[in-house]
């Protein structure tokens, strides 16, 4: 005998509706198909259509969001302008969240455990395959005993032994592109398990396991396809397997204490947190940002390193209004100054001096960073750089905690040159040294990465072998 699957696509079957009998279906379906019904046969229906002869279908309209999916929203939407990603509004927040039992990551998209403890993607609610742009459909509570239902009406139907494998597609860790899971099996093990067995040199397998039913359902993937190809259920043939009467798509959920990827992919997040955080120069959104914000992440930029750990860094929150736009005024007349100064033309100082007037008065917040130097009044010159040097580095800190907040900010210079001005109109002791500014806000826009030098542009060997 030939080692040969086949996966056949039933063509024809209509728009599922509430309450439709999906064995009957499949069962007409077969014949239009000119396909009989063999034992061994695996049957692969897309969890959409279970989901909505089981009238499991929410219409984004009559769901209201609480505190927690609004939350959630003002969290996860600067990353989904910044990521491109579809805007997922509360409402839809809200049914993830009813259908979840933890959320495991919520960025530009919202990683959850749904209630049956699958990892995945919003929880399974689909937009797409459903009438209405505000419906959404709800993976079933228990696929298992939908599998099992409809498993036992076929074999009693056509008096042959079947499996029933329920199918959604899943995102993966590490891995672009949705594949296609089992959610719910009937009459066949989740795994397929290989250890005792041998390999091609007669070595014993250790720790093979299979998951036999998430290859199968990626097999029915390639027909069922993820948009209009409208084949929402595949026929395979030939694929061996030991019939299970009672199996529970539990097992291919790996158990907490095992799984590796919960706690590690923290540490894949600082990387990617470091290297994504960018100097934002565009306009903000008009959105307010959350005083509460501002200061955890001032929480945060005090635990950089300082030289004698003496934390030298001192910040000023200015928001929105006539105080820091009066501020902003006599920092540009010096500016104009300055400029005039060096023979710039009017044009360009009337340009600089209106871009600096859009970025340090619109943003929601402006934050000023100066250098306390009252343990250094002698002025010893490399006191004062260790000074300038922690300070940047609880800077650099500061940028980090608005990044992980969703907010977007940048690092501007100019109260090095206005340092006077500064300390007169906000009144600060004399051992103050103005530094920085840094605009907050959410963002409107991505930002271009910039160039970064190569590694060995930054490196200098000292040693060569
Ligand atoms: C000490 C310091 C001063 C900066 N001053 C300015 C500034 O005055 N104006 C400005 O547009 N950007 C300023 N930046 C932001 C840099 O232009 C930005 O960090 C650089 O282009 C790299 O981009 P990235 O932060 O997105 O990686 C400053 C950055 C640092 C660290």
């Amino acid at each position: 005998m030939k080692d040969e699957i086949k996966i056949i696509g039933l063509k024809g079957i209509p728009l599922i509706e509430p309450g439709d009998c999906l064995d009957d279906i499949i069962l007409t379906a077969l014949k239009e198909n000119n396909v009989t019904l063999n034992d061994g046969d695996i049957i692969l229906i897309a969890q959409s259509i279970v989901s909505k002869s089981l009238g499991l279908i929410k219409d984004l309209k009559d769901v209201k969001p609480s505190q927690k999916a609004v939350d959630l929203y003002n969290e996860m939407l600067p990353f989904m302008i910044k990521h491109e990603i579809p805007v997922k509004n509360p409402e839809l927040i809200q049914v993830i969240l009813d259908e979840s039992k933890s959320i495991i990551k919520a960025r530009q998209t919202l990683i959850v455990e749904t209630k049956q403890g699958f990892i995945c993607a919003n929880a399974g609610v689909d937009k797409s395959n459903v009438r209405g742009d505000s419906k959404v459909t709800l993976l079933p509570e228990d696929s298992d005993k939908e599998a099992e239902k409809i498993r036992t009406n076929l074999e009693k139907k056509a008096q042959k032994n079947v499996a029933v494998i329920i199918t959604d597609s899943f995102g993966r860790a590490f891995r672009v592109g949705a594949v296609g899971v089992a959610v719910g099996l009937s009459g066949i093990s989740a795994l397929l398990d290989k250890r005792g067995s041998v390999d091609l040199y007669g070595k014993e397998l250790k720790s093979t396991i299979v998951a036999q039913v998430d290859n199968l359902a990626s097999t029915a993937q390639l027909l069922m396809g993820e948009s209009n190809e409208g084949i929402p259920v595949v026929l395979i043939r030939g694929y061996k397997f030991e019939r299970k009467e009672h199996e529970s798509i539990q097992k291919i959920n790996r158990e907490k204490d095992v799984d590796l990827f919960r706690t590690s992919t923290q540490q894949l997040n600082t990387i990617d947190i470091l290297k994504s955080r960018r100097s934002y120069k565009s306009k903000f959104q008009d959105k307010d940002v959350d005083m509460k914000h501002i200061l955890e992440s001032i929480e945060i930029a005090r635990w950089a390193p300082s030289a004698h750990n003496n934390q030298p860094w001192r910040y000023v929150i200015f928001k929105r209004g006539k105080f820091r736009e009066d501020l902003i005024d006599q920092m540009n007349q010096k500016l104009r100054e300055d400029l005039t100064e060096e023979g710039v033309s009017d044009e360009l100082i009337c340009n600089k001096i209106q871009k600096t007037r859009v970025n340090f008065i619109e943003a929601p917040y402006l934050i000023l960073l100066c250098i306390d130097n009252s343990e250094n009044l002698k002025y010893d010159h490399n006191e004062f750089l260790m000074k300038m040097q922690s300070a940047s580095a609880s800077a650099t800190y500061l940028l980090l905690a608005f990044h992980t907040k969703g907010l977007s900010a940048c690092w501007y210079c100019a109260p090095l040159f206005t340092q006077e001005i500064i300390r007169k109109y906000l009144s600060l002791p004399k051992t103050f040294i103005p530094i920085a500014f840094f605009t907050v806000g959410y963002p409107t826009r991505k930002q271009k990465v910039p160039l970064r030098k190569k590694l060995n542009e930054v490196l200098y060997e000292v040693e060569k072998n």
